[in-house]
């Protein structure tokens, strides 16, 4: 936990609904990227489509967000990322999009964030039984993946983040603490899910480097190691695909990593999270874990024949 305690803002200050976000500034922040451009000129608005997709709690404030981290490319320590990222360039950048697909190709950072960006405030519970609520900027996976015609025989997507070891210290030094690239994958229907976006931005702004930038998977009823960053590559296979943390220790980290209180980790439990920022000395920032994360409603349908315990 960090030392900082924010003050508690009350969600309606934070939740305005409609949500306007300005498209020109956001772009300007990303880099000035296509200023000027066709995509600019013609969308002034950012909206939230639905209260589904914004969580009624809390904001965990942007500090927190930002300094509190995983990205093992740039260290183990939470504060790492941040500490160590300031040399990663997230611009240029391309992501490739091939595999079962009835048109692959690259796609520029200009042409992702041209596409309709949408604010979405989700919970991300980490496996580590820490938990925020981030409002994220950017847009439905399944809109990228229908420019590509998935094939009918696709059945997964595989992700890949970039590997750049001098501007990644962790891919570097003495210690390597993963293989790389980190790697990761969704069922095809896991990642056409309506609540399932691509990222680039959060609190209205560029996603920070340590965050993921320029581009990085939000799949919220998931474990956050399932949230891949800097991503570079996305297939889509026919076969589950290779998922770092799965890999790495298949018994402690499974493919669906569905956020399930009743399943514990093999080392501590899951029915309970820590919410970073909140709490403090004397109050409690514990409460309890929610099935898939809160989003039941929306995905337990996904995996109605499944066993939970099984597919964990
Ligand atoms: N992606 C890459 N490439 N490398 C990582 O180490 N860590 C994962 C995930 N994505 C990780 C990654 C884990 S364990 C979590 S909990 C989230 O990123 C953390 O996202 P955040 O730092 O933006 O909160």
């Amino acid at each position: 936990m960090p030392a900082y305690r924010p003050p508690r803002i009350a969600a309606s200050e934070i939740t305005p609904e409609p949500f306007f976000l300005d498209r020109r500034r956001f772009l300007a922040a990303a880099g000035g990227l296509v200023l000027g451009g066709a995509g600019v000129a013609d969308a002034a608005e950012l909206k939230a489509s639905g209260s589904r997709y914004k969580v009624e709690e809390t904001l965990t404030p942007e500090k927190d967000v930002t300094t509190y981290n995983n990205f093992y490319e740039f260290g183990t320590g939470k504060g790492d990322p941040a500490a160590n990222s300031g040399g990663f360039k997230p611009a240029p950048w391309r992501v490739k999009v091939d595999g079962l697909v009835g048109k692959p190709r690259e796609f520029g950072l200009e042409e992702l964030l041209a596409l309709p960006l949408e604010e979405r405030t989700y919970r991300m519970r980490c496996v580590e039984a820490w938990s925020m609520v981030i409002p994220w900027v950017g847009f439905p996976l399944a809109s990228l993946l229908d420019k590509v015609e998935p094939l009918g025989s696709a059945k997964y997507v595989a992700f890949e983040t970039v590997v750049r070891p001098e501007e990644m210290p962790g891919q570097s030094g003495y210690f390597q603490p993963l293989p790389w690239p980190y790697r990761e994958g969704l069922r095809l229907d896991e990642a056409r899910h309506p609540l399932t976006i691509l990222s680039v931005g959060l609190y209205g702004k560029t996603l920070p480097n340590q965050n993921g930038a320029p581009i990085r998977l939000v799949v919220p009823w998931k474990y956050g190691f399932k949230g891949i960053k800097s991503i570079v590559r996305i297939s889509l296979t026919d076969t589950p695909p290779p998922c770092t943390w799965n890999l790495a220790a298949p018994d402690e980290y499974g493919f669906y990593a569905n956020v399930n209180p009743a399943v514990d980790h093999p080392r501590w439990s899951q029915a309970t999270e820590n919410r970073i920022g909140e709490g403090g000395f004397f109050g409690s920032n514990r409460r309890d874990t929610l099935a898939f994360n809160g989003y039941a409603d929306d995905v337990a349908g996904l995996y109605s024949d499944m066993d939970l315990r099984v597919n964990f």
